[in-house]
């Protein structure tokens, strides 16, 4: 047996992943464990849980691989920091500081992390080989062209590769500070939203736009070559230097400073994400043909950070030159941990890679799970009021009447999700067909005010007949989005369209009903698709069959199981605690039901505020 854990940590979203003889075993981001938002310490909680999980200690782990190859971080910054001098010391100066504190000394370090028991050997990955090993180890495919997007790793920043049997080779480099990634989160940060996890919204933000400053874009702040390549103009980004992203230059270029957050979204902002989305995506394809070019593979595997822009991942699907792609769920650096532990196995020990007609994610499903048994005492000593149903049919009939009544439901079911996605094992579900769900959950459960529709889970032999996505084409891990059909939208009032023009509340603009299933559908009618099947997920197949058996929709409302600005839960504590502290109508943990009448603990306004003080605004 070989034991290998794959570790990545000290940048952001730190996490464990557990690969025995080949197989992924577990894999956790430490945020879950921690309760704390992209947690970048030592995953200290996630190996005890991936340990637990394959029931070894780490006395029985032969190898620990850290994602990344600290020396080369070093060189990066070194080099980056001195040709900027003197402008960056600052920053070098707090740089050089974590550095000598905790990456210099790496091995010792991670030795020191893991304790006294661990004899085994300590192993560095190159940062995107860990991501190009995280999208083709795992996927389908036998062979395939890998393409890499990253914010800022190393050196390299895009990687395109190729991927066959149990091997990877990398091919071409493009080198940090010319990055898309860092591109979309200057812009990010240049609308007020959070670098590293706002351009997530800022693609939400993008439909409301039209992509006026694309040219101005291309003129001034990337230059994109045919052959996919691109140079950033450094005169006008400050990530090089300082501890922002963006400088004055670039805030003239589009007419004024940073959005302050918590002000008021403008025409112009809109517009400027509608042109950074429509670069991106325009470089993706261009990216995608020349990776096409030269690998002369029609299957695409793609990971890294930008690989998360589900919109121009549809894109490439649709009108490039593949005819399928697998994107990595964690594709973010949490994932890099899972690639390191597979590139160990397959490329360095030269372990066979056997053929496998599905992919070997396991659905993402690859977190703690929690046996009833022990449900129920914990919510005992809680002193929770449940029941638990007598079988799955019971199970499945409350819900739907649950869900036909509007209620918003908490579904904690099996392992939970390995990656930024909720799937439907730590979600909360509703009606889509409802007009009013949008904004009740974003009022009462998420406590935001959004300008982003919710993403549907639907039954994956029904996908098609809803959204624009083909029969052949699944989409497990919500990373592809598709237009709902033109059959499911409806006609829009004269007032209403007037609202869907120039509202300058995004909400009104959001909430008008566009299709008969408004609460997944953005103003573009574009939806984020999670197709959902019997062999990844059985329970949530079940519930959706028997949704679709009663109303004639196969589609969900699934969004994560947090507040805003909460890790997504991981335990029956934290879920209870999060169902509790949100105006959340029943909890639903594996058999067991809760209702919000019947819970007898005075849920007081303070109590409330208490637990989502917690949160830090995302
Ligand atoms: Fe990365």
């Amino acid at each position: 047996m070989t034991t290998i854990l794959g570790i990545s940590a000290f940048y952001h979203d730190s996490a464990a992943c557990l690969v025995v003889d080949g197989v992924i075993v577990a894999a956790a981001q430490e945020e879950r464990f921690s309760r704390k938002k992209h947690d970048a310490g030592f995953p200290h909680q996630a190996v005890a849980y991936c340990l637990r999980e394959g029931n070894l200690t780490i006395a029985e782990i032969e190898y620990v691989v850290f994602y990344e190859k600290p020396l080369r971080k070093l060189e990066r910054l070194l080099e980056t920091y001195l040709a900027f001098a003197p402008s960056g010391l600052r920053s070098f100066g707090m740089a050089m500081t974590v550095f000598l504190k905790e990456k210099m000394r790496l091995p010792q370090v991670i030795a020191r992390h893991l304790g006294e028991g661990f004899r085994g050997s300590i192993v560095f990955t190159d940062h995107h080989e860990s991501h190009a090993a995280s999208a083709f180890f795992p996927s389908p495919f036998d062979e395939a062209a890998i393409l890499t997007l990253d914010g800022v790793g190393e050196w390299s920043t895009t990687t395109l590769g190729i991927g066959r049997g149990n091997r990877l080779e990398l091919l071409r480099h493009l080198q940090f500070p010319h990055s898309l990634g860092l591109l979309y989160s200057a812009v990010t940060y240049y609308c007020g939203f959070k670098v590293n996890s706002g351009e997530y919204k800022l693609m939400g933000l993008a439909p409301y736009g039209t992509p006026r400053y694309k040219d101005l874009i291309a003129r001034h702040l990337i230059d994109l070559r045919e052959d996919g390549s691109f140079w950033l103009d450094m005169g006008y980004f400050n990530y090089c230097q300082g501890l922002t992203m963006t400088n004055k230059r670039f805030h003239d270029l589009f007419g004024g400073p940073p959005r302050d957050p918590e002000s008021n979204l403008e025409q112009r902002h809109m517009d400027i994400a509608a042109s950074i989305q429509a670069v991106t995506e325009d470089a993706m394809l261009a990216i995608g043909r020349e990776l096409f070019r030269l690998t002369n593979v029609n299957k695409l595997v793609l990971a890294g950070g930008v690989a998360l822009n589900c919109v121009a991942n549809g894109r490439l699907l649709r009108e490039g030159p593949f005819d399928d792609i697998w994107i990595q769920p964690a594709a973010g650096d949490a994932g890099g941990s899972l690639g390191a532990a597979l590139f160990t196995w397959h490329q360095l020990l030269e372990k066979p890679r056997p053929r496998s007609a599905t992919d070997r994610q396991q659905g993402s499903f690859l977190g703690p799970r929690f046996e009833t048994a022990d449900i129920l005492a914990r919510l005992d000593r809680a002193g929770a009021i449940y029941r638990r149903a007598a079988s799955q049919d019971d199970l499945l009939d409350t819900v739907v009447d649950l869900l036909i009544q509007g209620k918003i439901v908490g579904w904690f079911q099996g392992r939970m999700e390995f990656g930024p996605r909720a799937l439907g094992a730590r979600s909360i579900l509703g009606d889509p067909r409802s007009e009013q769900m949008q904004a009740t959950m974003n009022l009462k459960i998420k406590f935001r005010e959004s300008f982003r529709p919710f993403a549907p889970c639907v039954l994956r032999d029904h996908a098609h007949e809803w959204f624009a996505l083909d029969s052949a084409h699944e989409s497990p891990y919500m990373l592809l989005v598709a237009p709902v059909l033109d059959r499911h939208r409806v006609a829009l009032t004269t007032e209403q369209r007037a609202t869907m023009n120039d509202d300058p509340d995004l909400r009104n603009r959001v909430n008008v009903p566009r299709s008969s299933i408004p609460a997944v559908t953005h103003v573009d009618y574009s939806a984020r698709i999670q197709t959902v099947d019997e062999t990844r997920n059985p329970r949530l197949t079940a519930l959706l069959q028997a949704f679709h058996a009663r109303t004639g929709c196969p589609v969900l409302v699934n969004t994560s199981f947090n507040v805003r600005g909460e890790p997504i839960v991981c335990t029956p504590e934290d879920a209870y605690r999060c169902f509790l502290g949100t105006e959340m109508d029943a909890l639903v943990l594996e058999d067991i039901v809760l209702l919000k009448t019947e819970v007898t603990e005075t849920v007081d306004p303070t109590s409330r505020e208490k637990y989502l003080a917690q949160f830090q605004l995302d």
